[in-house]
């Protein structure tokens, strides 16, 4: 059945790997990028599918109420998949307030706007609302997020996020607008922005500079390949229960410093280097604010109602992420010149 489709944020890291699975696996659908193209979205993302019949950009802000009007009266969306946000913790520590713009008041413009549009009918019709793990806060040692936990938000970022998935459960129950949403742990893969752990220290490593670690470099993440959550993206947008809630992780947890470790061991490989070159770049640096010691996901629900389960190895997504960097220079090349410079000054040569 044809179904049209917006995806917001679909230029950014995981909304590019989302836009391409549905405009390569459903050509009867009408898949909509609507993004801002904020530092964060590029366009060469998408230089392979920008062609297809089925795909169609829209560059507009959330925050503009009348954009969004203009495209849901032009496209007659049944489904919108929202993942535009700002998505980087150290930029909400410095800029809180881009973050409320955007996370908070940009989703409820959005969801006033599939309500207004939908409200004569709304079978058929789905809003689903992409969020993270850290709206749940910091696990200690031991112990899972499930569905059921409740919110403990402790970085802008996070309490941004968590006040959007709460507007969200709240249009549904209020309004009865029909929408599902997802918590996903910390991603990795192709076209990650080099602001995070991984594209960073990537793009550090072939530049010979320092490989910044926040406090111990004992602080644990559960790590999930960009194509697996689009999978389950895709799973949860077409089976998953109305009003339901659904966690998504990598069942692959990794304390930071020894992920490093991993990493620079496997860039030593592929760059003919001897063993132990690329750790000597490591630098331990001052802390994150707020740092949450340790995520991990219990993704059982996803996993028993709709059979999903990730489908590379970390040491297979990890190498073929790294070969993406080094297949994508140019790419590498023109997101790191401009803003990028001032960013990484700002947020490292001042507190290494
Ligand atoms: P990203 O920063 O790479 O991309 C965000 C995209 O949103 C960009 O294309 C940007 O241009 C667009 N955007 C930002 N502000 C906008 C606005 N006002 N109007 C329209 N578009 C705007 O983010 P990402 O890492 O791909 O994350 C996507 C979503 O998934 C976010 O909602 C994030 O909270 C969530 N998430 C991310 C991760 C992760 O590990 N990266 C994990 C779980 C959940
Ligand atoms: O858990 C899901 C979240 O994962 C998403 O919601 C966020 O959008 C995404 O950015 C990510 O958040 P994190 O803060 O966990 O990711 P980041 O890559 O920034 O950091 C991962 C870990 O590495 C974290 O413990 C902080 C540490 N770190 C990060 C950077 C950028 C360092 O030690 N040094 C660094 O330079």
């Amino acid at each position: 059945m044809s179904k049209t489709i917006i995806i917001t944020g679909g230029a950014g890291f995981i909304g590019s790997h989302v836009v391409r699975l549905f405009v390569n696996k459903y050509p009867e659908y009408k898949i909509i990028n609507l993004d801002a193209l904020t530092y964060a979205g590029n366009l060469e993302n998408l230089r392979d599918i920008e062609n297809a019949p089925n795909y169609f950009f829209e560059k507009a802000d959330i925050l503009n109420a009348d954009q969004l009007e203009r495209i849901f009266v032009l496209h007659n969306p049944d489904g919108v998949i929202h993942l535009a946000a700002e998505s980087h913790v150290d930029r909400s520590i410095h800029s809180p307030l881009d973050f409320v713009y955007t996370n908070v008041i940009g989703t409820v413009n959005l969801l006033n706007t599939a309500k207004h549009f939908w409200k004569d009918n709304m079978g058929g019709k789905r809003f689903y609302h992409v969020s993270t793990d850290e709206v749940y806060g910091a696990l200690g040692d031991t112990g899972f997020f499930t569905e059921e936990t409740k919110y403990d938000p402790h970085s802008p970022y996070s309490a941004s996020k968590a006040s959007s998935d709460h507007f969200v459960r709240a249009y549904h129950d209020t309004y009865g607008l029909p929408v599902v949403v997802s918590n996903c742990s910390n991603n990795y893969g192709p076209n990650h922005f080099p602001e995070k752990l991984i594209p960073l220290f990537i793009n550090n490593v072939i530049n010979k500079k320092p490989l910044p670690v926040y406090g111990d470099g004992l602080y644990t993440r559960d790590w999930l390949f960009v194509k697996d959550h689009a999978r389950a993206i895709d799973l949860i947008f077409h089976q998953g229960k109305t009003g339901d809630t659904y966690n998504i992780g990598g069942f692959n947890e990794w304390k930071n410093i020894d992920l490093v470790k991993l990493l620079c061991k496997l860039m030593d490989e592929r760059l003919g280097n001897p063993a132990g070159t690329s750790e000597q770049l490591i630098t331990y640096i001052k802390d994150r604010p707020g740092h949450d010691r340790r995520y991990a996901i219990d993704a059982g629900k996803i996993s028993k109602e709709l059979g999903w389960k990730p489908s590379v190895t970390f040491e297979e997504g990890l190498a073929q992420t790294i070969d993406w960097y080094f297949q994508n220079t140019e790419w590498l090349h023109h997101v790191t010149s401009g803003e990028y410079q001032q960013y990484y000054q700002k947020q490292y040569d001042k507190t290494s």
